[in-house]
């Protein structure tokens, strides 16, 4: 897809706070710092539209992206940060849950993991969620480059051993820093929306 135009539309926390329910949403779930904001960076080709941190706990409230007048790319505050107080990480599930529950026009929830490391068990909570949900259950594994072209494939046997994917193809490997897999991913959002 050509992005011809991508901007911040809303930053909120609550439901009154959220644009009219007019577009179709993909929505980006996952732990604290696995690379939600800078994925959406990639796929909007934009270096810093998104704030990303090497600090987990960047994003804190949900973030609309609104894309070409036609979608909305929503970075969601990441979950599972240790160093954050357990009132905080309450707040920050509300947040999540209340817009995930909720929300009608959003199309799909994406789950993304760390390729380098086994899923976590809140990983699998949001994935068996997300599968419940109805949604289609793509995974997208984050920072494809650390790792070595050899070792990929034994880290997609153990994300989808660990969520209990169905089928292995539905675990994307994806590289925000090299973006080679940006027009692919298009591709499959492109996809969903025609359903
Ligand atoms: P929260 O907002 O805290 O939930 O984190 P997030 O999931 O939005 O992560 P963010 O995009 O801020 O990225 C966290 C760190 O990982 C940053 O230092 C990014 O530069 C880095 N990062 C994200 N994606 C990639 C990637 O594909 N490759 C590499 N090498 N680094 C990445
Ligand atoms: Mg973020």
């Amino acid at each position: 897809m050509k992005i011809s135009k991508a901007e911040l539309e809303k930053v909120a926390v609550l439901e009154k706070q959220y644009p009219i329910s007019n577009l179709p949403e993909f929505a980006f779930a996952g732990r604290s710092n696995v690379g939600k904001s800078s994925f959406i960076n990639a796929m909007l080709n934009r270096k810093n539209l998104a704030r990303t941190s090497s600090t987990p706990g960047k994003t804190r409230t949900i973030n609309f992206y609104k894309v070409n007048e036609a979608l909305r790319l929503v970075d969601l505050p990441g979950y599972g940060y240790a160093k954050v107080a357990k009132t905080e990480k309450e707040k920050w599930a509300g947040i999540i849950n209340r817009y995930l529950e909720n929300r009608e026009n959003l199309l799909e929830t994406i789950l993304l993991v760390d390729i380098r490391h086994e899923p976590t068990n809140l990983d699998k909570q949001m994935y068996d969620y997300i599968i419940h949900s109805g949604f289609s259950g793509i995974v997208i594994a984050t920072k494809k480059d650390k790792l070595k072209r050899s070792q990929v494939d034994k880290q997609i046997s153990l994300i989808s051993k660990k969520l209990g994917v169905e089928h292995r193809e539905n675990i994307i490997p994806f590289s925000s820093s090299e973006k080679k897999e940006v027009k692919d991913m298009w591709f499959i959002f492109e996809d969903m929306m025609k359903f």
